[in-house]
Parts: C-alpha cells; structure tokens; sequence
C-alpha cells in the first residue's frame, strides 16, 4: 500500500536564518511521525537546502529542492547539478512547477530531461501536472494532464517509476484559496493512475504516490487525502508555517 507523502513547497519565501527556524520549528513538531505513516519532506529556496539539512539530518523530514538542471557539471551559468542536490542532502527535486512552466519557459520535453536526470543521479523526482483554468473550462483538462504525464515520464523505464511521484496541481488552484473539490481531484488522479497503468501496468500504477496540490490547508486536508487515488499533498502557503504545516500532516487526527 502507499504510504502518504506530504511536501512543503516554500517557493521564493525565506532567506536562511528564517528557513533554519522554520527547519527547526517543523522538525520538533513532527518528531513523532514516521514515514511508514507520512512521509514528510521540505523544500526550500536553493539558498537554505544546506542550513535546512543540517537542522533535519537524522530526523524523519526529507529535504527536497524546487529544480534541478539536467547535466553533471559543466559551463551553465547559474544552474544547479543534480550531484549538487544530493551533496546538500535532497532526497527528492521538484520538477515542472506551473510556475516553472508559466514564468521560466519550462515545457514537457525540458521536464521529462529533468526527470530523468534526477532518477539518474538517485533524486526522487515529484513532477508537476495540471491544467489552467482556460483549459478546464474548455474541457481539455484530461488531454492536458495526459500530455503532462506522457510526455514527462518519456523514456522511463517501469523499474524506475516507484521512484517518481507525480503532483496534480491545477494552475486555478495554486496560492488563489480556491481548492480542487475533492471528487475534482479524485476524478484527475484515477485518471492518471489509469493512464499509468496503460502506460506500464496495473502494479506499477499502484506504486506511484500521486499528491495533490493548489490551496491545501488545514481545514481541506483530511478530505482530500482520504480519497482513494490521492497519496499526499503538495503544500504551498501552508507549509510556510509549522503549525498549519503540521495540522495538515496530522490530517486524520
Ligand atoms: P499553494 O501552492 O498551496 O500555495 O496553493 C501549491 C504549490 O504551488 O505547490
């Protein structure tokens, strides 16, 4: 069975003393949960990823970065390896943010080499998917997520798609209050398991932890994470303070 697998985006919030404390903040006030429970993982600013591992070392919070450019090393000017990532401790990498895709010209060909690229250096990538609004209401959001999936998971072998986790997060929903309801959300996520399972097959569409993400909070959580196909969250706002982080961890409590 999947286990839950919440994760904090903290975006471009937080210089390094302020994502030391709130490292420190959300480690002591989740130090009893453990990940055959949730898995719990953090990803802050490039800038804090060092700070931020030293504070949740040992500890059950996994440390995860926002992107990752696909080569070992070499001339790209202000870019960051995926060996970089892991000698800063991430376990796992963002990947294709509809902010990345929106601002920075990401697209699913740029996403799938990022992929493969974090699965390549031991990175466990989360891949965003998700469709705008214009899209939803021409009623295109399966064709988009569709593309999304394939075109992200190009390439991937079905022994390595336990380690990728795939983020369903709808671009009206992101930082704008308004939540997918949590049939929407089912709905999108049974259709990218099937997919999966078209894909590869049934058993390792049933690996895959599927989060949800756009406007998760507190009081939102526990009825999304309890359908069926939706495996976690992708957090934004609310993993920017421990408490609120926290109440959506212990969603069923
Ligand atoms: P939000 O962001 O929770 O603030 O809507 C989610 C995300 O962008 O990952």
């Amino acid at each position: 069975m999947r286990n839950k697998f919440i994760a904090g985006n903290w975006k471009m919030y937080r210089d390094v003393e302020e994502s030391t404390q709130l490292a420190e903040a959300i480690k002591n006030i989740l130090k009893d949960v453990g990940p055959s429970e949730v898995e719990v993982a953090v990803c802050p600013p490039f800038t804090s990823l060092c700070a931020v591992n030293s504070v949740i070392k040992g500890s059950n919070i996994k440390l995860g970065a926002q992107n990752i450019y696909p080569k070992q090393e070499g001339a790209f000017t202000g870019e960051i390896s995926p060996l970089m990532l892991r000698s800063c401790g991430c376990a796992y990498v963002i990947i294709g943010h509809s902010e990345r895709r929106q601002y920075f010209g990401e697209t699913n060909e740029s996403v799938n080499e990022k992929v493969k690229a974090a699965i390549e250096y031991g990175i466990n990538p989360i891949m965003c998917v998700g469709e705008t609004l214009e899209e939803r209401e021409k009623g295109v959001t399966n064709d988009v997520v569709k593309a999304h999936v394939e075109g992200g998971l190009k390439g991937i072998p079905k022994e390595k798609l336990q380690h990728v986790t795939i983020a369903y997060e709808p671009v009206w929903a992101i930082g704008t209050g308004k939540t997918a309801t949590p049939e929407q959300a089912q709905d999108v996520h049974a259709f990218i398991r099937k997919l999966l399972g078209a894909l590869y097959d049934d058993a390792a569409a049933q690996i895959v932890r599927i989060q949800y993400g756009g406007s998760v909070k507190p009081d939102n959580a526990k009825e999304l994470l309890n359908k069926p196909d939706i495996d976690g969250a992708l957090v934004g706002g609310a993993s920017l303070k421990a408490d609120s982080f926290e109440a959506i961890v212990r969603f069923n409590k």
